[in-house]
């Protein structure tokens, strides 16, 4: 939801020493979110932070300029700020934007291969890549990949109610009584979790599966059965392992009988760092009833479906096979206010008492999610 609601916070006059945080708009294909919403900005402006934002940064989220006008903010020359909030990772004209010396925060990437951290570091910017920031409680505001995988799952299940052929809900009515979907959902971390909740919230039966066997009472407590296939592979950080090669063909086989019984089969399987794991190959899609529908999640880092075509939807053997990217960005305005609610903690913590910008890396979660931290003099 875009929000104007800037009413409660009052906006101090600015001082010439005031850390100024720009707010720039997202240039890759189809990102329609924006780093920090109205709301946000009138609350940092009541702490004496100096908002500027580029023009235009929140139309492609319906956010008008006026609003963050509104709400105490100046239209201008973002990226020269002392901090640039950001969503996705700059490209190299952006970086080129940067000022020496100033801070970026956003969704770098830091352990993909191809991230652009060291173009960061040649043009002397300090940057916190929001990824980075460690699952611990006192963390749980700033947690930017669990706010935008709750996204991500809610709308997997659009999409995969939009696709199907069927109901999701038990229907009765004249013409006969409609069975209700069953669905299933591989990986139960944030973004599957959700998508439980909503296909059950949908009408269906929901089935959860994890190779994390401590989820399997969130799984139940969303309403859903768990299936178990007897691997347990939890890893580091409440993260899972990659499984074996031996550990990988038996769960393959078991969930090519498993998956047959399902309407749609949602994915989200992930292992942090690595390509995403193989769960449905080509032999369990093809022993699903055609009209169903398969909703991969993890189209970024090569798919969980082995006929995935990522960013594409395609049919195989009459299975709807969905690779959506980039779901949050699809649904810009809750998606931005949540995303909005994680940077400002994570600006907060930067600042001291005075307001001024001076992260303290003794802190844990600064130290964990800066990843290019020395001294650059502006
Ligand atoms: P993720 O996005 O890295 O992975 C998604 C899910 O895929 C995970 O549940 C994982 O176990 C599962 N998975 C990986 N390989 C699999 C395979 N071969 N077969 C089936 N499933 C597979 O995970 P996400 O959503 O980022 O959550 C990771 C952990 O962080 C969870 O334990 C979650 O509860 C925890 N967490 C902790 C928070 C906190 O304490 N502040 C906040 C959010 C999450």
């Amino acid at each position: 939801m875009c929000s104007d609601d800037s009413s409660t916070d009052v906006v101090i006059a600015s001082r010439p020493d005031a850390v100024r945080v720009g707010v720039v708009r997202e240039t890759n294909d189809g990102e329609r979110r924006v780093a920090l919403v109205p709301k946000v900005v009138a609350s940092l402006s009541a702490k004496g932070v100096d908002v500027v934002v580029e023009l235009g940064a929140g139309l492609a989220a319906r956010i008008p300029d006026e609003l963050y006008v509104e709400a105490g903010a100046t239209i201008g020359d973002a990226w020269s700020a002392d901090i640039v909030a950001k969503v996705a990772a700059p490209s190299m004209e952006e970086i080129a934007k940067l000022r020496p010396g100033s801070t970026l925060i956003g969704f770098l990437a830091p352990r993909n291969a191809d991230n652009r951290i060291a173009d960061l570091r040649a043009a002397g910017v300090r940057a916190f890549a929001v990824e980075a920031i460690p699952r611990i409680s006192r963390a749980q505001v700033m947690d930017a990949l669990s706010s935008q995988a709750n996204v991500a799952g809610y709308k997997a299940v659009l999409v995969a109610a939009s696709e199907s052929t069927r109901y999701f809900p038990m229907m009765t009515t004249a013409a006969g009584t409609v069975k209700p979907a069953s669905v299933l959902v591989l990986g139960a971390g944030v973004a599957g979790l959700q998508a439980l909740a909503t296909a059950r919230r949908l009408g269906g039966r929901v089935t959860g599966y994890d190779v994390r066997p401590e989820v399997a009472d969130q799984v139940r407590s969303v309403g859903a059965q768990w299936l178990d296939l007897g691997i347990d592979a939890a890893g580091a950080g409440g993260y899972a392992r990659e499984l074996t090669e031996a550990e990988q063909a038996e769960q393959q086989r078991a969930l090519e009988d498993a998956i047959k019984g399902f309407d749609v089969v949602i994915t989200t399987a992930l292992v942090p760092g690595r390509p995403a794991p193989r769960l449905v190959t080509a032999a369990a899609v093809q022993g699903m009833k055609p009209g169903s529908v398969v909703v991969d999640l993890a189209g970024e880092t090569g798919g969980n479906c082995e006929l995935t075509e990522p960013g594409r939807t395609v049919v195989k053997h009459g299975v709807t096979i969905c690779s959506p990217l980039n779901l949050p960005a699809t649904m810009p305005g809750h998606a931005s206010e949540l995303y909005s609610k994680n940077l400002q903690a994570v600006i907060e913590l930067m600042l001291d008492d005075n307001g001024a910008l001076a992260p303290d890396f003794d802190d844990e979660i600064l130290a964990a999610a800066c990843v290019i931290r020395e001294e650059v003099n502006a």
